[in-house]
This record gives structure tokens, C-alpha cells and sequence, in this order.
């Protein structure tokens, strides 16, 4: 059962900014400013990792647990920025109810801490679009299903509210960040080396020197394709890059608050870019383009506490909108961190993925009107996931589950309603196999029926009145 997940790969990556011409001097470019980023290669600072080299382009193998904010959300990385809410690249496209993984350290696996989570919602920055050869407003937001709180007090991720920040002047350097699983090499034809690729399913790191608009513009289809919203970074030379399938990831500065290097001690990284696009990676005089934190932290921020309810610390500090938001409807699918069920139509899925986790989805529908209740999208191979659904009463449900390959998945599912079993099933079926239950006018009374070996039993949470 061969899945062609390169396929897949290629389809996407073919859809991203590459262009395999030959690039030649630009006579206008502001060479003194370029020399000075040169100097800057040469006295770059330490790298962050374990290994001599490998990649993102040019990088390292990260330490496990060395960017516990990271998000691995499938050919995109993000970060987490708020307990509930994971910045990342509105090219990206929606994620609405499909699985991430936060603290990732292996793609697709839940290992050094890694917590799975699904995006409730998605909004890209409006201002997000393209400009000449780039991209700008490169931004977007998913609500997580379920807040995430880092156990680690070693790292906090804070986002750059400081636009003079990293500094322009040619004389500073300021070493950034940027991490993800991205691809290791160029794979469309450039100048930089087609390694063998190290373990590309460990999350990698590589430093690059931040490089102001100016001098970024004097680059080969840059002149008219960096905003003011970009930040570029890289080496003139090109070698360290981000690459195709690390958007949407944070390049951040790091500063440690006490000890340096090995040792195990705090530190805060500053959120300064979102990785965007570039030519290529790692080419020659072909930086790499982020959006710039800086330039829309009030949009994020704005957009977190009030578009989508955050219980974000800096909320606090968020004015809040004018008009009062209309009250949202009665949540079917509640998130779970908050999960009661008044109508006491308690539902419970379980579904066990395989080895191929991303080709298998469900959608919950109401049987008459097809409202969609819940969908949901994995990414995590060979891990039970819980569903936890407060349904309606007297009401017909079908649950349709779908192999995106057509060859069903090496898995199984169950269905519990209010602690009753009403179907259950392997992956054993081709593109789709669907599933129909009712619920009935009246919540199961106080003898609670004992589903066999959950130690987690659902919240008997009476709402005084609905
Ligand atoms: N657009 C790419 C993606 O979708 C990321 C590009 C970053 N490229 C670079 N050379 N820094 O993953």
C-alpha cells in the first residue's frame, strides 16, 4: 500500500514562487550596503543545534524541546503566540478543522512533548496578496480547539512590537532563527548543494543574519516585491535559507536570560517574522522573505482577543470593540477545555489513525438539513484521538468517514453515545464509509452507563437553565 505522499508534496510545492533563471548583477544595486551585509556573513554568531550541518537549507537538528512554541501543521509551520492561538502564513491556506501539533520535534508524531491540536478557525490577515514576484501581509490566525499551556518555563516566545527593530544599520548584526521541517535542499535547479538530506522528519534550525529593505531590494526580483510589511534575511551568498514547506513559521531573535550556548537555561525569542516566500532557497543574492511581526502586531493582537475570544495574557491589555459582538449561537461543538452538555446527548468519537494519518478525515452532518456539526482532518500516524460532542435531542446524525487515497486506513473507529457504543468500525473501505445514529428526547437518566475502560468519564454538568 504504496501512498505517493511525494506526490503530494510536489503538487504543493509546485504552487510556490520558483524560478530557476540565471541571475545577473543588477548594476543599480546599492553595492556599498551589500558589501556591508556581506561582512555581516562573515561574522555571524553561533548556531543553535547539535549537529555540524544539515538542514531547513544550510541548518542544523534542533534540540529536543529547544522551540516548544513551534507548530507543525503539514507542509506550513507556525507558532504559538497565546495559549489558543497559533500565528502563521495566510498563503498557508485555511486549516479549519484539520490536526497540528504543537512543540513539535518529529513531524506527524507526538514525542519530547508535542501536543496534538485541531484549528477551530482560520483568518488570514485581509491586507494579505501579492506584490510583483512576493508576497505581503503574509499572516493568519487559527483558534485552537484547545488551549495549550507550555509546562516549560526555559522558553517564551514574545511577538516584536518594535519596528526599529531588528535594527537597519548596516553596523549591527542580528542574528535570527528560523526553524521548521521543511525541505533541506533546493530541489528546482539552483547552485546550492543536493545533500543527502539528514533526518528530515526532526525539526531543523538554521541562523541568518537579518537584512534590511533597502539592501534587500537591490536583489534580483526583489526591487518591487518587498512591502514594507517584509523582512528579509539571509547571506548574500545564499547557503542558509528557509525552504519550501517551512511557511508560516517563526524566524525569532533569541536572548538568553542567564547562561549562553549548551546549558540548560531561559530564554525569551522575540517573534520578528513569519517565513513568506523567496527564489528559490538559499540561492545567491536571494534572501530569505518574512512578514514583518511588527507591522501588524496590533492586527494580531486585535484579531485574537476579539475575532476569535482568546485567552490570551495580552489580551488584557487589548481595547475592546466598539459595538458588542452579537451573541454567538449555542456551541454544538464545544471546545473540549470548556466541554458540558446540557441536552445530555453526549457524544464520544474515537478514531485510531495509521501509519498515513493526513488521507484520513470524518464530517459529523445533521442527517436532514447537512449542517455540519464537526470535521476534522489528522495529521498525528498511529494515534487515538477523542471527540467529545454535545448533540441535540430527538435528532439524526450521519458520520461520514473518508480515505483521501481510496484505500481506507489501517485504523478503527468508535462511536459512543452517551456511553453507548452505536457503531463502530475499521478503516476497512475505500474512499468512504458512513455511519447514522439518532438521539433520543430524553437525556439517559442518573445510572450512568459505564463505557468499558475510559477513566475519563464525561461532565454531568447541569446548566441551571438553558
Ligand atoms: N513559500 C514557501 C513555503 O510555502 C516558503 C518559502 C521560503 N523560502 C525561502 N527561500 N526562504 O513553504
Amino acid at each position: 500500500m504504496m501512498k505517493p505522499t511525494n506526490f503530494v508534496l510536489f503538487a504543493l510545492l509546485s504552487a510556490a514562487t520558483t524560478f530557476s533563471a540565471v541571475v545577473v548583477a543588477d548594476p543599480e544595486a546599492n553595492t556599498d550596503a551589500i558589501e556591508a551585509v556581506k561582512a555581516k556573513a562573515k561574522q555571524r554568531g553561533s548556531r543553535y543545534g547539535t549537529s555540524e550541518r544539515s538542514g531547513i537549507v544550510g541548518g542544523v537538528q534542533s534540540r529536543p524541546r529547544d522551540f516548544p512554541y513551534f507548530v507543525d501543521m503539514d507542509f506550513c509551520g507556525g507558532a504559538l503566540i497565546a495559549p489558543d492561538i497559533v500565528l502563521f502564513a495566510a498563503h498557508c491556506g485555511t486549516r479549519k478543522g484539520r490536526q497540528i501539533a504543537i512543540g513539535a520535534y518529529e513531524t506527524n508524531r507526538l514525542v519530547e512533548g508535542a501536543q496534538e491540536r485541531f484549528c477551530e478557525e482560520y483568518i488570514p490577515d485581509p491586507k494579505w496578496g501579492y506584490l510583483d514576484y512576493g508576497l505581503v501581509f503574509d499572516f493568519a490566525l487559527c483558534k485552537l480547539n484547545e488551549p495549550v499551556v507550555l509546562s516549560s518555563t526555559v522558553a517564551t516566545l514574545v511577538l516584536n512590537e518594535d519596528p526599529s527593530f531588528p535594527s537597519d544599520d548596516p553596523n549591527v548584526i542580528t542574528d535570527l532563527i528560523v526553524m521548521g521541517f521543511g525541505l533541506q535542499y533546493d530541489s528546482f535547479g539552483s547552485n546550492t548543494p543536493m545533500e543527502i538530506p539528514e533526518n528530515p522528519y526532526l525539526l531543523h534550525n538554521v541562523t541568518v543574519p537579518y537584512m534590511s529593505n533597502e539592501v534587500c531590494r537591490s536583489f534580483p526580483y526583489y526591487e518591487y516585491s518587498i512591502g514594507d510589511s517584509s523582512l528579509c534575511a539571509g547571506f548574500v551568498s545564499g547557503e542558509e535559507d528557509a525552504c519550501y514547506g517551512d511557511s508560516g513559521g517563526p524566524i525569532v531573535e533569541r536572548t538568553y536570560v542567564g547562561g549562553t550556548g549548551d546549558s540548560k537555561t531561559a530564554y525569551v525569542d522575540t517573534h520578528v517574522g513569519v517565513v513568506s516566500w523567496g527564489i528559490g532557497c538559499a540561492r545567491e543574492n536571494s534572501p530569505g522573505v518574512y512578514a514583518r511581526t511588527s507591522t501588524r502586531v496590533g492586527w494580531i493582537k486585535a484579531t485574537a482577543c476579539n475575532s476569535l475570544d482568546s485567552v490570551a495574557d495580552f489580551c488584557k491589555d487589548v481595547p475592546k470593540p466598539l459595538k458588542p459582538k452579537p451573541a454567538k449561537p449555542a456551541p454544538t461543538a464545544g471546545y473540549s477545555y470548556s466541554y458540558s452538555c446540557d441536552t445530555g446527548q453526549d457524544l464520544t468519537i474515537r478514531l485510531t489513525t495509521d501509519k498515513e494519518a493526513y488521507f484520513t478525515s470524518w464530517v459529523l452532518e445533521t442527517a436532514n438539513t447537512h449542517e455540519t456539526i464537526m470535521a476534522r482532518k489528522y495529521k498525528i500516524l498511529e494515534y487515538t484521538n477523542e471527540h467529545k460532542i454535545c448533540l441535540h435531542k430527538e435528532a439524526c446524525y450521519t458520520w461520514e468517514v473518508a480515505d483521501e487515497f481510496g484505500d481506507g486506513f489501517l485504523g478503527s473507529y468508535s462511536i459512543i453515545l452517551n456511553g453507548k457504543e452505536v457503531a463502530a468500525g475499521t478503516g476497512d473501505f475505500y474512499d468512504r464509509k458512513r455511519e447514522s445514529f439518532c438521539t433520543t428526547s430524553v437525556p439517559p437518566n442518573v445510572t450512568p452507563t459505564r463505557s468499558p475502560k475510559k477513566t475519563k468519564s464525561p461532565k454531568v454538568t447541569k446548566s441551571p437553565k438553558k
